[in-house]
């Protein structure tokens, strides 16, 4: 792209300024300001928007520039009023409209001065009746004028638009989001990513049934910015929110897809976009995790940033699960491998204040600091939160599950001392904490000392079943290995546990403790090629589950396949410190069908079916009260399963890789069913290589499709 300098953009630009835009309002003045105004306003400047805006105003590494051909071609022609009401309602993001009319009107004062108003005696004033009058001036040139006009030239000289009705406007009845909502949602919401606190991801929702989802059609669809994009949309009041790659947020009309605001932010100078699965919302605003490890709370009205809080050092850390918001207090974990481990941090609804940080690997001095083998807090890394943790409220615990460690090595070969061992506290468990305070209830390690990568880090829902006659509230979570752990909620006491079959790591479980027996074949001695299922990206991985409370049955997204560990020669550098990689293989048995869905009533712990198909699941899962399950897969087809039989009843090839979860909501009383495609992510990528003949989308995109019901 052609740049002038500033001086040369001013100057060109008022020499050809277009008479027409004087012209055609002749009721305007042009700007005026004085030397004093700008520069009380550059001072105000250097104080308050350098910060982000940068201190040359386009050089900012969190705000967009305030001067030069992008800038001006927004402004030119339009009111000063306008911008005096952008500055008041959004400037300084984090207090907007904290400062006095005068220093408003001295920064615009300043910022007019900066694309080449001079300042004469008369003020700029600060009434917006005055303000109004007076147009931003357009000094760009003509080259950059038609630029800025697009190709078609734009609305010729002159033109008034007819008016047209606005409609009224779904924010303005949005409701805020009660503890009680989100402790009972309702059912034509979807308010947390996984519906509700308990991590179900079930719709109550029954209009679509098995009778009639084979008419399933299209309502509507809308491209998102292009990228990976496996987050869970949100609904409340008619209102979808929906999170897409390179930190974007859209809030959209449920039933027509209409754009209602649209949130983007803009990331520091070499960090790039990341992939976050879930937003939240809570009260008035909603709540993300963004690509540079910062959490931000918007205004769910306005899509308007209300706080803006860093949590950790973006080239160490970044943000997959997104937060989980319960008992005021917004939880968000951080993903990296950087030494002394990951964390949670509980920050304050209302203003982002960091209330506690929970260290997901054992401190120096803690009860699990003997569980590392000897090996200093530096030597400790892993720990990473993917998935956000569900909630219980009369429980008041929160429960999440750190992942492993990359950093195997200084777990292998077990020392001899008394009372240390090599489990490495608290990977792969599930830690119950406290969301006011962040201390840990309890936790139940899944897998230790696990050399494999095989993260027990997902979702973690909580329901009630009988064990040993009595009705125990538990928390139930499957790792990578397709076993399911349950465990009281209570107390973190194990109950059970169910292999899915498609593991062959472990060969037995305690029924008592639910210590499980590893194959010693299986433990990577740094030395063997090692062969074991499933494959280091999942039998199951971060695809969310769903669970229906009515007939206790899970529904589980997988992937059959296996992996060779690898064992790196001398300088060859290995996904794992051990000194191993991976490497993909299928099954040893396998039929060429990868793609797997497995239904398991947890009351009786026996599979009720398994759809097998060929290719892999690339999304989450929905059951719904009309007894219809949602999945997708890689091969770009969107199915509807009967969820008492896993009998085929409808399908649909979208535009892109379904790779969220599917959500159901209703809005004016008609049931939609959602799935956001955006192909990218690790484990579709991963899987990509087992089917060479399904291949994936030539471009990179995003879109959110929606079904109704004719
Ligand atoms: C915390 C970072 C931050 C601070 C501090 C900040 N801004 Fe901004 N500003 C932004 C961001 C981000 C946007 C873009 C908002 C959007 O697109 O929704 C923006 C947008 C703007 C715009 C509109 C730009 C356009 O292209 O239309 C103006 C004007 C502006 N800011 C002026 C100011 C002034 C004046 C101050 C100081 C009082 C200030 N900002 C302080 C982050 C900041």
């Amino acid at each position: 792209m052609k740049t002038l300098s500033m001086a040369a953009l001013s100057v060109l630009g008022f020499l050809i300024e277009p008479a027409w835009l004087w012209a055609a309002a002749p009721a305007q003045s042009a700007p005026t300001f004085t030397s004093v105004q700008s520069s009380n306003g550059q001072s105000a400047y250097a104080r308050l928007c350098a910060r982000c805006h940068g201190s040359n105003l386009d050089d900012g590494e969190f705000g967009p520039p305030l001067r030069g051909t992008v800038f001006v071609a927004r402004w030119r022609g339009r009111s000063l009023a306008e911008l005096d009401s952008l500055l008041k309602n959004t400037m300084p993001p984090d207090s907007p409209g904290s400062l006095s009319d005068r220093t408003y009107a001295d920064l615009m004062a300043f910022l007019l001065s900066q694309v080449g108003v001079s300042a004469t005696d008369a003020e700029l004033p600060s009434e917006s009746a005055t303000l109004a009058m007076m147009l931003f001036p357009g000094a760009l040139s003509e080259v950059d004028q038609r630029r800025a006009l697009g190709p078609s030239g734009g609305l010729a000289p002159g033109t008034v638009l007819p008016s047209w009705p606005a409609k009224p406007s779904l924010l303005d009845t949005l409701t805020a989001v009660t503890d009680a909502m989100l402790q009972s949602p309702p059912q034509e919401d979807w308010l947390i990513w996984r519906q509700s606190f308990n991590d179900a991801g079930f719709s109550p929702l029954a209009q679509i049934g098995k009778q009639n989802v084979g008419t399933l059609r299209l309502a509507w669809a809308l491209a998102l910015p292009a990228g990976p994009n496996e987050a869970t949309p949100l609904v409340h009041d008619g209102v979808v929110f929906v999170h897409s790659y390179n930190d974007h947020v859209l809030a959209l009309d449920a039933a027509t897809g209409d754009e209602l605001w649209h949130y983007a932010r803009r990331l520091p100078n070499g960090i790039g976009p990341s992939v976050q699965r879930n937003i939240a919302l809570y009260g008035d605003m909603l709540y993300l995790g963004t690509s540079d490890a910062h959490v931000v709370a918007l205004n769910a009205k306005s899509g308007r940033v209300v706080w803006d809080q860093p949590i950790a050092d973006p080239s160490m850390w970044r943000v997959s699960g997104g937060p989980l918001v319960a008992s005021g207090k917004v939880m968000q974990g951080v993903v990296g491998r950087a030494p002394g481990g990951g964390f949670i941090v509980g920050l304050d609804a209302a203003t982002g204040g960091e209330s506690w940080r929970f260290h997901s690997i054992a401190q120096s001095g803690q009860a699990g600091d003997r569980s590392w083998n000897g090996a200093p807090l530096d030597q400790r890394s892993g720990g990473s939160v993917w998935t956000a943790g569900s909630y219980d409220p009369q429980l008041r615990l929160a429960f999440f599950g750190p992942a492993q460690t990359y950093d195997t090595a200084v777990l292998q070969h077990p020392t001899q001392q008394l009372g240390i061992s090599n489990d490495g506290l608290y990977l792969d468990s599930t830690v119950a904490l406290d969301p006011a305070t962040g201390r840990m209830a309890w936790y139940f390690q899944h897998l230790p000392n696990d050399q494999w990568d095989y993260d027990w880090a997902f979702e973690r829902q909580i329901l009630q079943l009988p064990i040993g006659g009595k009705l125990t509230k538990l928390v139930v979570t499957a790792g990578k290995l397709g076993i399911y752990d349950a465990l009281d909620a209570a107390s973190g006491k194990y109950a059970f546990s169910i292999d899915l079959g498609i593991q062959d790591l472990i060969t037995s479980i305690n029924p008592k403790t639910g210590a499980k027996t590893i194959d010693p074949v299986r433990y990577p001695d740094g030395i063997r090629r090692v062969s074991v299922c499933p494959h280091a990206g999942g039998g199951r991985s971060w695809l969310p589950g769903s669970y229906n409370p009515r007939t206790h049955i899970v529904y589980l997204p997988m992937v059959e396949s296996c992996m060779d560990m690898l064992p790196m020669q001398k300088g060859e550098h290995g996904s794992l410190s051990s000194g191993y990689r991976w490497a993909l293989r299928p099954r040893p048995d396998t039929d060429g069908k990868y793609g797997r869905i497995q239904a398991v009533n947890l009351a009786t712990r026996e599979t009720v079916w398994v759809a097998r198909q060929r290719a892999p699941q690339s999304s989450g899962v929905l059951d719904t009260a009309g007894g219809v399950l949602f999945a997708g897969a890689l091969d770009r087809w969107f199915s509807a399963y009967d969820d008492a039989s896993g009998e085929l009843l409808w399908r649909q090839r979208l535009s892109d890789v379904p790779s969220s979860a599917p959500i159901s909501f209703a809005a004016h009383g008609k049931q939609y069913v959602a799935m956001v495609v955006g192909y990218g992510g690790a484990q579709a990528m991963t899987f990509s290589n087992l089917v060479p003949e399904i291949s994936p989308p030539p471009a990179r995109s995003s879109s959110i499709w929606v079904f109704e019901l004719p």
